[in-house]
């Protein structure tokens, strides 16, 4: 039977590439945003691919909104076996350039949309005692970063909120399971619509990868959910290493690079739209890939090597085993 699948913010990005990935497997996909162009583009795709697409028009800062598009997609298609949350807005601007109602606006809607998707999912998914809730996350849920000071702290929310309820749910013994891949910087719309007050116009932190790498990453945890977490991109892998060992020399390093590296060259165009209290795409689908095409990554060997962990942890086991054996015959000798 066909998989049935929920994934919030599948207009555009990510979760559009998610959608389409899902459509290619056949599946059934619940899809929630607000942007009815983009909307309707996602549905045509995951038809196109092969599979089957509801649209649910959902503001995930409303809480009834989200349980009322979960019992949809239940009715409409199906038990859901997975829900995929990656709804966000942000703003880009130094701290004192983001007033009380964007940071509130940019919390609930980053932060708790996940809740509220993931309370909507457990409720479908607890009395069968089985489901999957992935969290969209960020190199970002654990390094904050300057001028997405918002974004961050929502993102650090969501890593803390996704910890707490899998202790629950392990301390349970349930057959329910949430794990969080968390990206690294990915060409998608985001850098065209979210509210920008940067004198340059916005760029992920390079390098920069595709949004079908971020979707390929997020199937294969869906279908792996038991790891607590997955690190998608060699930089998320450098980046969460050295704030672990070092934060506070990379909190010199980006007060010196960070404000650059996400800004291009261009002035910024001040009529552009922002999705922040409204849809950007009004005028226009904006897609899954963003402006970043010709310096986007499609692949990235790291990708490999953490699906292959358990191989590798094996390999280096073995060699620093036989490392150690050589040693001791050396010193007997
Ligand atoms: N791109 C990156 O560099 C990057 C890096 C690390 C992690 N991520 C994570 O990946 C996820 C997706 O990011 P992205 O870059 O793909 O974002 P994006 O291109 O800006 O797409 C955001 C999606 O969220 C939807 N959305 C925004 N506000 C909403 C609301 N109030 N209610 C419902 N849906 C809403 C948008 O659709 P509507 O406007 O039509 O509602 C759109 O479908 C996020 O969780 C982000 O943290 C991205």
């Amino acid at each position: 039977m066909a998989q049935v699948v929920v994934v919030t913010g599948a207009s555009g990005g990510v979760g559009r590439a998610v959608a389409r990935a899902y459509g290619r497997r056949g599946a059934s996909v619940a899809l929630l945003a607000r942007g009815k162009t983009g909307l309707d583009a996602a549905a045509a795709e995951v038809r196109e691919a092969g599979g089957r697409a509801l649209i649910i028009p959902t503001d995930v800062a409303d809480p009834d909104a989200v349980f009322a598009a979960a019992e949809t997609a239940e009715r409409e298609l199906g038990p859901v076996q997975v829900w995929v949350n990656t709804a966000f807005t942000s703003v880009f601007a130094p701290f004192e350039k983001i007033g009380p109602a964007e940071y509130e606006r940019t919390t609930t809607v980053t932060y708790l949309g996940y809740v509220y998707g993931t309370m909507a999912a457990l409720a479908l998914m607890r009395p069968r005692d089985e489901g999957v809730v992935v969290q969209v996350g960020s190199a970002l849920a654990y390094r904050g970063i300057p001028l997405q000071s918002a974004y961050c702290g929502a993102k650090h929310a969501i890593q803390g909120f996704h910890e707490s309820l899998r202790c629950e749910l392990l301390h349970e013994h349930s057959g329910v399971h949430v794990t969080m891949v968390q990206l690294p910087g990915v060409n998608t719309p985001q850098f065209s619509w979210v509210l920008s007050r940067l004198p340059r116009h916005p760029q992920p932190v390079p390098p920069i990868y595709q949004p079908e790498l971020a979707a390929r990453a997020v199937l294969h945890a869906a279908d792996r959910p038991r790891r607590r977490e997955y690190w998608v991109g060699t930089s998320t892998v450098l980046t969460l290493l050295a704030n672990a060992v070092a934060p506070g020399l990379l909190d010199r390093y980006l007060a010196r690079t960070g404000f650059g590296s996400q800004q291009t060259d261009q002035p910024t165009d001040w009529d552009r739209p922002a999705n922040l209290w409204q849809p950007a795409d009004r005028s226009a689908d904006f897609g899954a890939h963003g402006e970043f095409d010709d310096t986007a990554h499609a692949r990235d060997p790291q990708q490999w090597a953490s699906r292959h962990h358990g191989v590798l942890g094996a390999a280096a086991l073995a060699v620093a085993g036989a490392a150690a054996v050589a040693g001791l015959r050396r010193l007997r000798r």
